[in-house]
């Protein structure tokens, strides 16, 4: 791997895998930052233009699903729509070009992946019940969680681990057949997981309200209907038994098709995503697997009492890799052994290729454990 270190702002990639990424992603930066030069006091006239009606916009729930405003946004901070297009998604490129891998020689999607990527593509959300029964019952045990045990949080807020020590069944799900075939599918390259997963456990203290009744001076994070960055496949893994009517993961239908980038808006009321969008609960047994794009709005809806312990990773094509964003945070490598890649394919080798970075310094003993708020839904 060809490795430079540059540091643009506090949250851009600081590793390259090739000095034909850097040039490009240093392109991208300068672009942009021109553009915010030039035009960053267009901003809040254009955006008031779209957000008039106070029956939808108000306090920090000010996002908009207005096309025209979008379009604006997309050219304003065009960074990951180029990123897009760097990593061959949108539009056809010369391999010479691209900044994604093509998928191995002997990759085929099975007539089961087809089926779940085709609704995938449409939908932007697929739910596969009780998907990773064995699974959830050992990392349960593993971690000794106890759901009416996990300790009372407040909105938004919630405990996690990360799983970066070492765990052969964490390997086989992340590698699992089915599930990179759909991602590989939907981006017509090589996925790669961009991050650890971690456990995500909370139990809320009270049931949220509308966002009308939410506090009006202060973000919502992971409970407000929100979109994270694009070009990211994300999975979710329920490890305790969760009903409609129990804390869960909500996403907009058929939204992904749409290119969300953020200015100063991030989050949707109740009324603006009522009117857009159906949704669709993430719920299930143990083990539920849910594909989604989190392009999409979404949001984790709290119900008081109703404890819910889940898994949050994602895959991308190569853009956002946290292990080349953050290379110097160890907590975001995987403990890897060459005898657990033996058995794979190599679609299923390669996802491991940006994980495990400098893996051979790293022997994770110890689970870390943190608190967190608006990293996982
Ligand atoms: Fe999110």
């Amino acid at each position: 791997m060809y490795r430079i270190k540059r540091k643009f702002t506090n949250n851009q990639q600081v590793l390259f895998v090739s000095f034909y990424a850097y040039l490009l992603y240093s392109f991208f930066v300068y672009l942009e930052a021109v553009l915010d030069k030039c035009f960053r006091w267009l901003d809040r006239p254009v955006k008031r233009i779209f957000q008039k009606d106070q029956r939808y916009y108000y306090g920090p729930f000010n996002a908009d699903e207005s096309a025209a405003h979008n379009l604006y946004k997309n050219l304003r901070k065009p960074q990951k729509f180029f990123k897009k297009i760097a990593y061959g998604q949108f539009v056809p490129l010369p391999q010479l070009i691209k900044l994604s891998r093509p998928t191995p020689k002997d990759f085929k999607i099975s007539a089961e992946a087809r089926d779940i990527l085709d609704r995938f593509k449409q939908d932007g959300i697929v739910i596969l019940p009780g998907y990773f029964p064995e699974y959830a019952k050992h990392i349960m045990a593993k971690y000794q969680i106890d759901p009416c045990k996990v300790d009372f949080s407040s909105q938004g807020q919630g405990k996690k681990i990360a799983l970066n020590s070492y765990d052969a069944e964490t390997i086989k799900v992340l590698a699992d057949p089915l599930i990179i075939q759909i991602f590989s599918g939907v981006y017509g390259c090589q996925p790669f997981v961009r991050e650890v997963p971690v456990i995500a456990m909370v139990r809320p203290y009270e049931t949220q309200p509308r966002t009308r009744q939410m506090p009006q001076n202060e973000r919502p994070g992971t409970v407000g209907w929100h979109y994270d960055t694009a070009n990211m496949l994300s999975v979710g893994i329920l490890l305790n038994d969760i009903s409609k009517e129990d804390t869960r993961m909500q996403i907009a239908k058929k939204a992904r098709r749409k290119h969300r980038v953020k200015l100063t808006d991030r989050f949707y009321s109740d009324e603006i995503i009522e009117e857009h969008f159906e949704i669709v609960d993430c719920y299930g047994p143990a083990g539920t697997v849910y594909l989604f794009d989190p392009n999409a709005p979404h949001r984790r809806y709290e119900v008081k009492d109703s404890c819910r312990v889940s898994i949050y990773t994602s895959y991308t094509p190569g853009n956002d890799i946290k292990t080349l964003v953050f290379p110097d945070e160890k907590e975001q490598r995987l403990d890897i052994s060459a005898k657990d890649l033996a058995h794979f394919s190599d679609l299923q080798k390669n996802v491991f290729k940006y994980i495990t970075i400098g893996n051979n310094e790293f022997k994770s003993q110890t689970p870390s454990e943190k608190q967190f708020s608006a990293a996982s839904v």
